[in-house]
């Protein structure tokens, strides 16, 4: 009988801290042994010249959602086959509240879906655009126990974004459940005036949605809920900080000792708002919010990133077909920009874009590549040291990493729902070759093996320090 189920053999583990060279063991989908020269597996692997690192986290992610008139076309089943072949083994979904929805059969309803479908292992953001008095006082404290410890608001978008004062009151029903609110901030009035006054002018190509939603919107968004999180108390996470302005928002932050942590995504490392001026209707495709900005922000994102204000990289994957009457051309296919869908694919290129921007341009170091796409979001969302590290009694969610492989990106490799990949044709060097979910091989480097429902839920304990009010006596 052999000692293990699977032995990964002779690769360098990378983690969040260390990088050496030894054996993997894997019982029951565990990991039970690390050390040099280990007894036979059932099956071995030979990871000679590559690295093993922890299954990715991508903690922003959207599968199976609905979005105003148009369709995400990526549900648990294809978005978790992108996520394999992207070296990604747990997702952070939402379950996204509608107007007039009860939370808890919004969430019950996606649990049943990630369950049949999922092929990677999940847990949910709740997404509350209809925060009523049943809603946050029961509710939310009910599903925050239950062990769905982290919340979506937006500041922005008709139908979705909620007031100030209806922030606070989610920012404080969370802090006292112990869940992390994760923020879209962008200011809505700002950018609805800016829309009218350009499609008054007649200026409606996708490249004008930069102008309509411009860094003074982001930076004051963030800015205002800071403040509100120190009155209402919480930890906050800023999502998708897309350049210099919004991350010295946080910065300062963090600097006043504030318990506010902030994510980008390697759309905004690579694109610029000039990608949205493409020919004809291509600029759609990159149609996103807050839009990418400018080289000198990806600069200053990385700087932010190496001093640790920013310390997730996330995919939010938000997918649209292109050519397609429920996605991008929902509007016809030359749709003013503001009726074009928000949100690009990119969940299987989180990984090889970071590493080859981070890791192969001399940006970051290994480990900390790991921190940024598996280590710290399993912090922040509280799954490590189950998930995010390599390490004893951990889930053996495991990526083995070929840091030499050179991989032109194009959609087939996305393993997605979408016709198009926004990073079509870059050029990454270091790519998965293998991952593994719980010991299982869920992608072989071509094909995705994982099978619907191979994914598990993962409810998540009490892991935040509570963050009182710092506005009032005692908290
Ligand atoms: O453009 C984006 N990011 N769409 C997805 C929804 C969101 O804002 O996270
Ligand atoms: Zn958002
Ligand atoms: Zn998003």
């Amino acid at each position: 009988m052999s000692a293990f189920d699977l032995v990964l053999r002779n690769g360098l583990i990378v983690t969040g801290s260390d990088q050496f060279s030894a054996d993997i063991g894997v019982s029951n989908g565990i990991i039970v042994a690390i050390g040099t020269g280990l007894p036979h597996g059932t099956k071995e692997v030979d990871c000679a010249g590559r690295w093993i690192m922890p299954g990715g986290v991508d903690s922003h992610v959207h599968l199976d959602q609905p979005a105003p008139g148009a369709s995400m076309c990526d549900d648990f089943f294809t978005g978790t086959a992108s996520a394999a072949a992207g070296g990604t083994t747990t997702v952070v979904c939402f379950a996204w509240q509608e107007k007039g929805q009860s939370l808890k059969e919004v969430r019950d309803g996606y649990l049943a879906r990630a369950q049949a479908g999922a092929r990677v292992d999940f847990a949910f953001h709740l997404a509350i655009t209809d925060p009523t008095d049943r809603i946050v006082e029961e509710e939310l404290p009910a599903l925050i126990a239950a062990g769905d410890r982290s919340v979506k608001v937006f500041m922005t978008y008709d139908g979705v974004r909620l007031q100030d004062g209806e922030i606070l009151r989610v920012l404080s029903q969370a802090a006292r459940g112990g869940a992390l609110v994760c923020v879209h901030a962008e200011h809505h009035e700002m950018i609805q005036w800016l829309t009218a006054k350009l499609v008054e002018a007649g200026l409606t190509a996708p490249k004008y949605h930069a102008l309509a939603k411009p860094m003074a919107a982001e930076r004051e968004a963030v800015n205002r809920v800071v403040a509100l999180a120190e009155a209402g108390g919480g930890h906050i996470q800023i999502f998708h900080v897309s350049g210099a302005e919004s991350a010295e928002e946080v910065a300062r932050a963090q600097g006043r000792g504030r318990p506010v942590t902030a994510e980008t995504c390697p759309h905004y490392l690579v694109l610029t708002a000039g990608d949205l001026d493409r020919p004809g209707f291509e600029g759609a495709k990159f149609v996103f919010g807050p839009p990418a900005r400018t080289a000198e922000d990806q600069e200053a994102l990385w700087r932010h990133i190496r001093a640790g204000v920013i310390d997730v990289i996330s995919s939010d994957h938000s997918p649209f077909r292109f050519d397609d009457p429920a996605g991008k051309k929902v509007a016809g296919d030359a749709a003013p920009f503001h009726k074009i869908p928000n949100g690009i694919p990119g969940l299987a290129a989180r990984l090889p874009v970071t590493f080859t921007e981070g890791v192969a341009k001399g940006r970051i170091d290994a480990s900390a590549f790991v921190r940024l796409v598996a280590t710290n979001p399993a912090k922040r969302f509280g799954l490590y040291p189950r998930k995010g590290t390599i390490a004893i009694g951990s889930d053996a969610d495991l990526v083995v990493f070929d840091p030499n492989k050179r991989v032109k990106i194009t959609n087939a490799l996305m393993h997605h729902a979408s016709d198009y990949t926004p990073f079509e044709g870059y050029e990454c060097l270091g790519y998965p070759v293998a991952t593994y979910l719980r010991g299982q091989l869920v992608f072989d480097g071509t094909r995705v093996t994982g099978a619907p429902g191979q994914g598990r839920h993962l409810p998540r304990g009490p892991y935040l320090a509570p963050a009182p009010s710092a506005l009032l006596p005692g908290g």
